[in-house]
């Protein structure tokens, strides 16, 4: 087929270019399992490996300069050492890490996210998004008293609550029932079937299962289903918190109980947040020997502080109004430069997904999966135009990307369509 083997031909050109990251990927693979340590980062032949980042710039270590499109999975929202989370960093290691204590960072954090997010009443921190969703889940059990959850088909909450497909054996032993994504008969049905459902934990938008965002009315029918059945609604909003000043939860108009938190809110430091009504929290409260939720790393002062200078000083609510309008506005555009492809953006704001299709996405089992050769060509010409994505096709924005930056990226699709336009229809 030939669009297989224009796919080869640019892996080829790939592997000429990058001698260096595949050696690098050998030496490390002496001491690492596959030479990795964080999954999502491997693919074939070989990935990438980067020796900086500046802003919205990475350099490899082949000498090539990429605009950064990934921006750590939504994560480095700041970009690259962004000079105001740099100081509060310095600021903080020059006054001492690892105090063994409470500081006064937490509770100002904490504060921050209460008046940013309408749900949140209180917060407990802890240094991942998956970690603040297992804390979610045992909250809500216990709140409670009921063991059951109900996740989506191809819902991602972290490594060990991953819902793609039949899910993984990493997958922690909760007792979970799938559901389908923008499908509320699927939950009722569930919430009929089984009495002890303690929640329901959804993204707003899933991410990692292709950035699918919720129908109208879908998650306005979790919140009355939920309530009616006495079951807690968890939003993740690990990964589309920054898609709007309060979230997805304020810009939806739908209150979950609980919201987790994680990425760029601890300003590229590892992060994790369970936020929520009162009620709920108030079983962590040590006061009336509540549950035990322990952390070495949870009141991290590199973290904490990152996080104040972030949410204070540059990602206000009115910076995240206008990178959100800039990514709706380029999803557009984007989708424009590839309407004679079978290829569309979905998404919303500052964070979109390719789909090998011009169909519309409801759920995950609406992108083929029979075209990823599609997928990969992108991937791989993007690179070849210094345009670093992922490969599954997601793409973030970071607040130091230019209007120049974004049309390089709309003149790389471009030049996709030219190119490869006349394989990209083929079966
Ligand atoms: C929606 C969602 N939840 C949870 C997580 C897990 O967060 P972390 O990688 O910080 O554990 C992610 C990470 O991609 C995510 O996208």
């Amino acid at each position: 087929m030939p669009r297989m083997l224009e796919l080869e031909r640019c892996i080829q050109r790939y592997t000429r270019a990058n001698p260096n990251s595949a050696r690098q990927l050998d030496r490390a693979a002496k001491v690492m399992p596959g030479g990795n340590t964080r999954s999502v980062l491997f693919y074939e032949p070989f990935p990438l490996v980067m020796t900086a980042g500046s802003g919205c710039f990475l350099d490899d270590l082949d000498g090539h300069r990429y605009v950064d499109f990934l921006a750590e999975y939504t994560a480095a929202l700041y970009g690259h050492s962004h000079p105001i989370i740099t100081q509060a960093l310095t600021e903080a290691i020059a006054n001492g890490v690892n105090l063994s204590a409470h500081t006064e960072l937490e509770a100002r954090l904490a504060a921050l996210l209460v008046e940013r997010f309408g749900c949140i009443e209180q917060v407990r921190f802890t240094n991942s998004g998956t970690e603040a969703n297992l804390l979610a889940l045992a909250a809500a059990k216990a709140y409670t008293g009921r063991s059951g959850i109900i996740v989506f088909n191809g819902g991602y909450h972290g490594g060990v609550l991953s819902f793609a497909g039949a899910g993984t054996a990493m997958n922690v032993p909760h007792r979970v029932y799938l559901a389908d994504y923008n499908d509320v008969d699927s939950v009722e049905r569930l919430l009929h079937e089984h009495v002890d459902i303690a929640a329901i934990l959804v993204e707003p938008m899933l991410g990692a299962g292709g950035c699918i965002c919720a129908a109208p009315g879908f998650l306005e029918g979790l919140r009355e289903r939920s309530q009616a059945h006495g079951t807690l609604l968890i939003f993740d909003e690990v990964m589309t918190s920054r898609l709007a000043p309060g979230g997805l939860q304020e810009k939806l108009g739908v209150t979950p109980d609980l919201i987790t938190l994680g990425k760029y809110l601890g300003g590229g430091m590892p992060c994790g947040a369970l936020g929520g009504r009162r009620e709920i929290m108030a079983q962590f409260d040590p006061r009336h020997g509540g549950l035990s939720h322990a952390g070495t790393f949870n009141n991290n002062v590199l973290t904490m502080a990152a996080g104040i200078a972030g949410l204070e000083q540059v990602y206000t609510r009115d910076e995240a109004l206008k990178l959100n309008a800039r990514g709706d506005r380029l999803r557009e555009q984007l989708n424009e430069v590839l309407v004679p492809l079978p290829m569309h953006f979905t998404g919303q704001g500052s964070v979109m997904n390719l789909h090998p299709t011009a169909s519309p996405i409801r759920r995950p089992s609406d992108s083929p999966t029979d075209r990823n050769d599609l997928r990969d060509l992108f991937f791989f010409h993007l690179l070849e135009c210094g345009i670093y994505s992922a490969r599954r096709g997601l793409f973030a924005l970071s607040l130091p990307l230019t209007e120049h930056d974004l049309n390089r990226l709309v003149t790389a699709i471009q030049a996709f369509v030219e190119r490869y336009g006349a394989l990209a229809t083929e079966a």
